[in-house]
């Protein structure tokens, strides 16, 4: 039939040259920018902020640009339906990060929209993206992680989740993310927990891990700030974050010719990118025997990090004192939760001196060598306290004592802390979620 087979010639030549037709493309964004004024027209939308008003309840920072943040005022709440509720896996199951709650927290954000939009908590799901976000180039991103706490009176407690959302809007200020009010989005997450509370394990070697998420979305290539971005939450039930040695322990080893951070960089941030490219140095030290990478800097071999944690020491000082020692916030070292909880509770502790203060491997090996070193360990939300019993140092391996003092300051520490996080003692950085 000569009009069908016309037909079928026409629809085989758009579908070829379709990408040549710039009037299909101009037709096409005039109209997405047609439905985008209808839309604001039937009162959907957020009126546009002023671009100076400031965040309440935040401390103004410098180099910070606060926006008119999203309120848990607005919050929108889906429940999933029955069939939609998961089984909650065994505590012995857990692992770290395997398994996710049935809800999720989502806010967009859309400058052309006027900003942030509505939080939304939904049934937890796959995300949509555009193949070009820049989220996924640039990875113009960050992340948190916080835990929930059911305590011993079957409370649930967040641990000093406000230090979370000062670092969020501070890494999200260095990659040009939108900034927002940290207390509108703890209560959004403590609804969240409240949906999913039954997801918070009853034991005190389980917790709920959340994942507060910002990634920018807008599909351009451009390396600027994005137009429109993603805060999601997202929560899982964990155990332990890493099996250790059969004595609680782990070996970490010190590799000179890799660095996690360096001066000026985002070592200090808790964005994506500086995890993701630990991956073969961790895999290197797993192949010589090691659980960990102990990240060092510099011509002196500044010890920074340890894996994805914090790093202390504590040995006899030149005054023949016990001291608590930590690399200082000089830019390399992310200023982690529960560091500063350590600091701040051991300069309570009246038979410790607390430092700040750069520790080379010399004098590492130094004070191992004449019987001062006493212990190392690391620290951080998902471990918590992580012991260290052995150094491996280009072609040394370096001992440490820590599994062999008395009263170690790694154990006072860990129990201090948990007994804070399931509501053991009453403590200002618990968070009790009525
Ligand atoms: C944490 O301790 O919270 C961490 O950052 C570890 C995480 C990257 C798994």
């Amino acid at each position: 039939m000569p009009v069908r087979r016309s037909k079928v010639l026409l629809v085989k030549w758009f579908f070829e040259s379709q990408h040549k037709l710039q009037t299909i493309r101009w037709c096409s964004s005039s109209l997405r920018y047609k439905e985008l004024e209808e839309t604001s027209t039937q009162g959907q939308l957020e009126p546009e902020p002023p671009i100076t008003a400031s965040i309440p309840g935040v401390k103004p920072r410098p180099h910070i640009t606060p926006e008119i943040s999203f309120k848990h005022d607005d919050l929108q709440v889906t429940l999933a339906a029955p069939y939609q509720l998961q089984r909650k896996p065994d505590a012995i199951d857990l692992g770290f990060g395997k398994y996710f709650t049935d809800h999720m927290l989502k806010i967009q954000y859309e400058k052309q929209l006027g900003g942030w939009q509505k939080p939304k908590i939904s049934p937890f799901e796959p995300l949509s993206i555009h193949p070009a976000a820049k989220a996924l180039h640039y990875a113009i991103q960050l992340f948190e992680g916080l835990k929930a706490y059911r305590g011993v009176d079957d409370k649930i407690r967040l641990f000093r989740p406000d230090l979370n959302m000062e670092r969020m809007n501070l890494a999200a200020a260095r990659s040009g993310l939108p900034m927002f009010d940290g207390d509108e989005l703890i209560k959004c997450v403590k609804r969240l927990i409240q949906i999913d509370q039954e997801w918070v394990p009853h034991s005190e070697t389980s917790t709920l891990y959340i994942r507060p998420t910002l990634i920018g979305t807008e599909a351009t290539f451009g390396i600027m700030a994005p137009e429109s971005a993603l805060l999601f939450v997202i929560m899982s039930p964990v155990s332990a974050y890493y099996k250790a040695s059969s004595d609680g322990a782990v070996s970490i080893y010190a590799d000179p010719s890799v660095v996690r951070a360096f001066p000026g960089g985002v070592g200090n941030r808790k964005v994506g990118s500086n995890y993701g490219p630990t991956i073969d140095a961790t895999a290197r030290a797993a192949s010589m025997g090691h659980h960990q990478v102990l990240w060092l800097f510099g011509p002196n071999h500044e010890l920074t990090e340890v894996g994805a944690m914090n790093i202390f020491t504590v040995y006899i000082n030149e005054h023949g004192d016990k001291q608590l020692s930590t690399p200082p916030l000089n830019g390399l070292i992310l200023p982690g939760v529960t560091r500063r909880s350590i600091l701040e509770l051991a300069s309570q502790w009246e038979d410790l001196t607390v430092k700040e203060e750069v520790m080379t491997m010399e004098r590492l090996i130094m004070l191992n060598n004449s019987g001062r070193l006493l212990e190392m360990f690391g620290s951080g939300t998902a471990v918590v306290i992580s012991p260290i019993s052995r150094v491996g140092f280009v072609d040394k391996e370096i001992y440490i004592p820590t599994m062999k003092q008395p009263q170690p300051v790694f154990q006072r520490v860990k129990d201090t802390l948990l007994a804070i996080q399931y509501g053991h003692i009453e403590h200002p950085y618990a968070v009790v979620i009525s």
